[in-house]
């Protein structure tokens, strides 16, 4: 194992922020330490120093994409927190459902920024076909919804295109009725039908980009992720995301994230299970 020097650190975290906009704190040495150690090895670079300066000057895509890869943290689950999702069922999809209706917009456009795994835009997905089951007078809902995931993590989103969960991450908040539903079992593993699938659009995106290609949102979900970015870069995303939703515009960060402080384009609303953020 080797040793990562300060000066080391400092280089490989300037890099990180850089290039991905994640703030690695002055005191999370161990953390660079232990998710690029394999990454050195497999470089075969004899130091932390000789792996910086090989994705730095030797401009090597590959390497670059393999220590952000190494560097982001896609924890995620099925349904998270659970608020979000039925605030969306109870509240918010019927408002849409009847603006579609009286043609005051004409499709529903949800963008899952930091997807991971999939869980995040497929339980979106999910949602829109239970309410459409709840609410036969609003089927036309499931053709008219657009949801687009991205993240920054190739390998990440390679796992999420395949829709492909095993029993450990079925264990985590996928309830069996929507389990019956929405999968069939193969093996060991439990696939997501294609009626849940082909509602999803997966990109890579890094937030640092330019977002204006990636078209308009009614709803954006952007959990879990804010909070690893600096102060600076939370202000940026923020500003960004609301430059590309449509009115109302529904923003949904993680249970631990806030958005007061960051953004004025954003005012909290408070619903019966918890809070979304509306355009101001
Ligand atoms: C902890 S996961 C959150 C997943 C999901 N949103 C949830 O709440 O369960 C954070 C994700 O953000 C992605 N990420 C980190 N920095 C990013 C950036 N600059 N642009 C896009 N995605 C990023 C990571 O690859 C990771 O998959």
């Amino acid at each position: 194992m080797f040793t990562l020097s300060v000066s080391e650190y400092d280089l490989l975290r300037e890099f990180i922020e850089a290039h991905c906009g994640i703030a690695v704190g002055s005191d999370k040495q161990y953390l660079i330490e232990t998710r690029l150690a394999k990454l050195v090895l497999e470089a075969g670079c004899g130091s932390y120093l000789e792996l910086y300066n090989k994705v730095k000057y030797a401009e090597d895509p590959q390497l670059k994409i393999k220590i952000i890869d190494a560097m982001t943290t896609n924890e995620t689950l099925w349904f998270r927190d659970d608020s979000p999702y039925q605030i969306l069922e109870t509240s918010l999809l019927p408002e849409i459902a009847n603006r579609i209706q009286n043609n005051q917009q004409h499709q529903l456009s949800i963008w899952s920024a930091a997807c991971s795994s999939g869980q995040e835009p497929y339980s979106i997905a999910m949602t829109i076909h239970e309410y459409c089951r709840k609410h036969p007078e609003h089927q036309f809902l499931k053709e008219k919804t657009r949801i687009l995931a991205t993240d920054i993590s190739p390998s990440i989103l390679m796992l999420a295109r395949l829709a492909r969960y095993d029993s450990i991450a079925m264990s985590r908040n996928m309830k069996s009725d929507y389990q019956e539903r929405y999968f069939k079992q193969q093996g060991n593993a439990f696939v997501i039908n294609p009626e849940i699938t082909q509602m999803v659009k997966f990109q890579q995106f890094n937030l640092q980009n330019d977002m204006g290609m990636l078209g308009h949102f009614d709803v954006v979900f952007l959990r879990n992720v804010a909070i690893y970015f600096s102060v600076d870069f939370k202000k940026e995303v923020f500003h960004k995301i609301a430059m590309q939703m449509n009115r109302p515009g529904y923003l949904f960060l993680g249970a631990s994230e806030t958005i007061n402080g960051y953004s004025q384009d954003f005012a909290a609303h408070q619903y019966e299970r918890g809070y979304v953020y509306h355009l101001t």
